[in-house]
C-alpha cells in the first residue's frame, strides 16, 4: 500500500500489528534475496532441499528436455484428475506402484496437497490420530479438517517410550479402540526436515501391533526427505527396512530430492478410492501438468538408473566427515555448547546412519547464518515458531553437489564465528542489529517449515 493514508480500516490495522508484532518478536517471514537463492548464485548452497543436486544435473536436464520435445502433450493438463484425460497420470502412477512395491498409487500436486487430503478425510468419526510433536504442517492442516479434530494427540519427538504411553492411554480411555471398533492413525516423518533425525519406524509398527492386535492401528510415513537418498534405488526408508506392508500409507515428495513437483501417496485401493472421492485438495484442484509428469517421471529414471543411489552415498559420506570432524573441533577450541552446539542425536561418535540435514544449535542463528553469508555460503537461521522455543538453530542442508572443501568452509566459518562471538560477547547482537540497518535481514528470515 504506497503512500501514508489518514484513515486505516480495522482489517489494515489488524493485519499491521500482526506483521509487526512478528517483527519486533525477530520473527517476521520475507522472502529470501533473489540474488541469494538462484541457482546461478555464487553462494555455496546450504540451505535448499536439492538434497542430490539433481536440479544441477546436465544429464537429467538433457534426458527431460528430450522427452519434452517427443512428447504428445506438455502444456497444462485441462483440469481436475477427476474430469480430464489422466492417462500420463495413470502411466506415472502405475510405474510407481510398482517401483515403490505398492498395491496403489495417488498422485497430488504437492506433499502438502497429499498430507491435507488424506488426514482430512480418512479418519471417520471415533478414530484418533496420533502425531509425532515434530510433525509437518499439512499433517496438522489435514487434521485440524477432519473428523479427528478434537481426538488428536502428540507424543514426544521420536520417544518410543511416550508413544506407548500415549497409545495405551489412548485404549484404555476408548473402548472402540481396544474392541476394534475404531481406529488410530500415527502420524510420522522418516526423516525430519529441521532435525535430520529419523523415525524409529522397525520400533514404532512393532508397538502398533502389540498395542493394537486387531490391526486397527495404522502408520503414516512422509518419507518427503528421505526421497530419493535412503532405501534400495532411493526408495525411502520404509523400504529400506522392508516394512512396505506394514504401513497405510506413504508420502514421497517429487520436489525435494527429485527436483520436480507434486508427490505420490502410496496405499491400497480402498483408501486410493475414498481419497479419490473426499480429497477435497485432489478433487477441487487442476492436477499436475503433463510437464510436470514428465518431470517427475525423468526424475525417477535417475532413481532405476542407479544415479541417485550414488549420489546418495556421496552426500551421505559428505554428511558424516562434515560431523566427525566439526564435533572435535568444537570441543577442542572450547566453544561453550551453549553458543554453537550438535544436536544430542549428533553429538556421540561416529553415527552409523548419517543424514543431509544437521542442526548448528545456536541462540544466534541470525548472527551465525549472516557470517556465514558474507564468507560466500547460504546457510538459514530456523528460530519459533518453525522450531520449539530455545531450540534455534543454522540449519545445515548438506547436497551430493558440495565438496570437501565447501565442508571444511563451513566448519571454519562456524568456528570463527564462534571464537569472535567467545571473544566479543555483544557481537552477536551488534552483528543482528547492523544486519539490520543494512535490510541484509534476508539472511535472517525465519523459514517457513521446509
Ligand atoms: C515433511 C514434509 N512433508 C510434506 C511437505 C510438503 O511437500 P511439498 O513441498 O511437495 O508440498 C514438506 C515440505 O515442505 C515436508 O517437509
Amino acid at each position: 500500500m504506497a503512500g501514508i493514508k489518514a484513515h486505516r480500516s480495522a482489517l489494515e490495522k489488524s493485519l499491521e500489528a500482526a506483521l509487526e508484532s512478528r517483527e519486533k518478536r525477530w520473527i517476521r517471514r520475507r522472502l529470501p534475496d533473489p540474488n541469494i537463492s538462484s541457482s546461478n548464485s555464487p553462494l555455496v548452497d546450504f540451505s535448499s532441499n536439492d538434497y542430490l543436486s539433481l536440479s544441477n544435473s546436465p544429464t537429467l536436464r538433457t534426458h527431460f528436455l528430450q522427452r519434452l520435445s517427443a512428447a504428445p502433450d506438455v502444456l497444462g493438463s485441462g483440469g481436475s484428475r477427476l474430469l480430464v484425460n489422466g492417462r500420463a497420470h495413470a502411466a506415472l502412477e502405475a510405474r510407481l506402484a510398482d517401483f515403490f512395491k505398492s498395491e496403489t498409487a495417488l498422485l497430488f500436486n504437492s506433499g502438502f496437497d497429499a498430507n491435507v487430503g488424506f488426514f482430512s478425510c480418512i479418519p471417520q468419526p471415533g478414530d484418533v490420530v496420533v502425531y509425532d510433536e515434530y510433525i509437518h504442517a499439512s499433517v496438522h492442516d489435514g487434521i485440524r479438517a477432519s473428523r479427528a479434530r478434537d481426538a488428536q494427540f502428540a507424543f514426544s519427538h521420536n520417544s518410543v517410550l511416550d508413544l506407548r504411553r500415549v497409545l495405551m492411554r489412548l485404549k484404555e480411555e476408548r473402548k472402540g479402540l481396544a474392541m476394534g471398533e475404531n481406529s488410530l492413525f500415527l502420524a510420522v516423518e522418516s526423516l525430519y526436515s529441521m532435525d535430520g533425525t529419523f523415525a524409529p519406524l522397525a520400533e514404532i509398527v512393532d508397538l502398533l501391533d502389540e498395542v493394537f492386535p486387531a490391526k486397527n492401528g495404522y502408520l503414516v510415513v512422509d518419507e518427503a526427505h528421505s526421497t530419493g537418498i535412503y532405501g534400495p534405488q532411493g526408495r525411502g526408508r520404509v523400504a529400506m527396512l522392508g516394512l512396505e506392508d506394514r504401513v497405510l500409507a506413504r508420502l514421497h515428495t517429487f520436489g525435494k530430492a527429485l527436483a520436480a513437483t507434486g508427490a505420490v501417496l502410496l496405499t491400497n485401493t480402498l483408501v486410493r478410492d475414498y481419497l479419490l472421492n473426499y480429497a477435497r485438495s485432489l478433487i477441487y484442484t487442476t492436477s499436475l501438468s503433463y510437464a510436470n509428469i514428465i518431470a517427475g517421471d525423468c526424475s525417477f529414471d535417475m532413481l532405476t538408473n542407479g544415479t541417485a543411489q550414488h549420489l546418495s552415498k556421496r552426500l551421505l559420506d559428505l554428511s558424516a566427515y562434515f560431523t566427525d570432524t566439526l564435533r572435535p573441533l568444537l570441543e577442542s577450541r572450547w566453544i561453550p555448547p551453549s553458543l554453537v552446539s550438535l544436536p544430542s542425536h549428533l553429538s556421540q561418535v561416529s553415527h552409523q546412519d548419517p543424514s543431509p540435514i544437521i542442526p548448528i544449535m545456536t541462540p544466534h542463528p541470525r548472527p551465525l547464518s549472516a557470517y556465514l553469508l558474507a564468507l560466500g555460503m547460504n546457510a538459514r537461521p530456523i528460530t519459533w515458531p518453525t522450531v520449539p522455543k530455545g531450540k534455534d538453530r543454522v540449519r545445515v542442508c548438506l547436497h551430493a553437489g558440495n565438496t570437501k572443501e565447501d565442508m571444511d568452509r563451513l566448519i571454519d566459518g562456524i568456528l570463527a564465528w564462534a571464537e569472535e562471538t567467545v571473544q566479543d560477547g555483544t557481537k552477536a547482537v551488534l552483528t543482528t542489529r547492523t544486519l539490520r540497518s543494512n535490510s541484509l535481514v534476508l539472511a535472517g528470515i525465519v523459514e517457513s517449515k521446509l
